[in-house]
């Protein structure tokens, strides 16, 4: 029987130049960009959880206190059947835990798919997971969402004693990251994974006053502005570049027409930085800015469109009473371009 596994992305070798690729063509474009998946190596994931501590940082503290208090209801709601539970990015797994208490207390056999970039992050928490819960069968996967996720319809193909029923989960407001284009298809993307039946656990940031929100990008520790700067850190260590993590600054700020916090790294002088890796200059003015992150805040009408435009339902959004966090459970809703016909 298993207990423990790791699995990683198959695919992952033949792709291994996407991260040069991607910062050569971010780099490069008019308005320079790096992508905020990059934030999440080793010590990125490190910084992270440091942020998720602040005291400005509220969605951690919010996320947690919602899944505390609503537990029971979301376990009763995804029945006392055998359940299969997969997180895209996991990190820690410190809040699924909260779930994972509930449902093993419940149900006959859970398995738990933590889906997550950081392997360090990945081992320690499946290490911890299965001393810790006796009926939990953990298998992690090393990897982004999407292939995460088809290496978890693989193996459950594989695997017969695998539960069919699926909570999916993705928490944190990560889903912010992506723009109303982006976030539609991703959905409806998530939608396909599931049957109807099945649940979707997804963690949505509010819309709230501007001070509040910024302070949580700035927090006073300056974990936000490291995280932000690990992006070049990272950059010099893999591509072999030369930025002076002291030449640039790390700024955030709340853009309330587009509903996002928008983050930059902002060069503080002109100065031309080195990448071996892509054998290649790229000269910034002072003040240049380099984009790494948005991340948008949602209403509860715009959860529930959101919803309806992916085929899917909300069955209902837990928040917590200042309105700060939603946690949105969903479900697909049958084709009616089928049904019709
Ligand atoms: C993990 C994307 C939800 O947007 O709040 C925290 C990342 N960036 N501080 C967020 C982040 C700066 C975080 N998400």
């Amino acid at each position: 029987m298993i207990v423990k596994l790791l699995i990683y992305d198959t695919e992952k070798s033949i792709r291994t130049n996407e991260f040069a690729a991607e910062v050569q063509a971010g780099l490069a474009a008019t308005r320079r960009y790096l992508m905020p998946k990059y934030f999440y190596n080793d010590t990125g994931s490190k910084l992270f959880e440091e942020i998720c501590k602040q005291p400005e940082y509220y969605l951690t503290r919010t996320e947690t206190s919602i899944l505390m208090k609503y537990k029971r209801d979301i376990l009763g709601i995804c029945g006392d059947q055998d359940i299969s539970i997969i997180e895209l990015g996991s990190g820690s797994s410190l809040k699924t835990k909260i779930l994972l208490n509930e449902f093993v207390s419940n149900n006959k056999k859970i398995f738990y798919f933590p889906i997550d970039v950081s392997e360090t992050m990945l081992n320690d928490s499946i290490d911890k997971l299965s001393t810790e819960f006796k009926n939990l069968r953990v298998i992690g996967v090393c990897s982004e969402y999407a292939s995460g996720i088809k290496e978890v319809n693989v193996f459950m193909l594989n695997h017969s004693d695998v539960p069919e029923s699926k909570l999916l989960v993705f928490l944190g407001s990560s889903i912010g990251n992506l723009d109303p284009v982006q976030v539609q298809k991703f959905l409806t993307a998530l939608k396909e994974q599931v049957n109807y039946g099945d649940a979707i656990l997804i963690g949505f940031d509010l819309q709230k006053e501007t001070t509040i929100l910024e302070n949580a990008y700035n927090d006073k520790a300056g974990m936000t502005a490291q995280f932000n700067l690990n992006l070049l850190a990272r950059i010099n260590r893999e591509l072999q570049a030369e930025f002076d993590l002291s030449f640039f600054m790390h700024e955030a700020f709340y853009n309330v027409k587009q509903q996002r916090i928008e983050m930059y790294l902002v060069s503080t002088c002109d100065q031309s930085v080195y990448i071996r890796g892509l054998g290649k200059h790229f000269s910034f003015k002072k003040g240049d800015r380099i984009h790494t992150e948005n991340s948008y805040k949602f209403s509860l009408e715009g959860i529930n469109k959101l919803a309806i435009a992916s085929g899917l339902r909300v069955i209902k959004n837990y928040t917590d009473s200042r309105n700060f966090y939603c946690l949105s459970l969903l479900s697909r809703v049958p084709d009616t371009s089928e049904t019709g016909k």
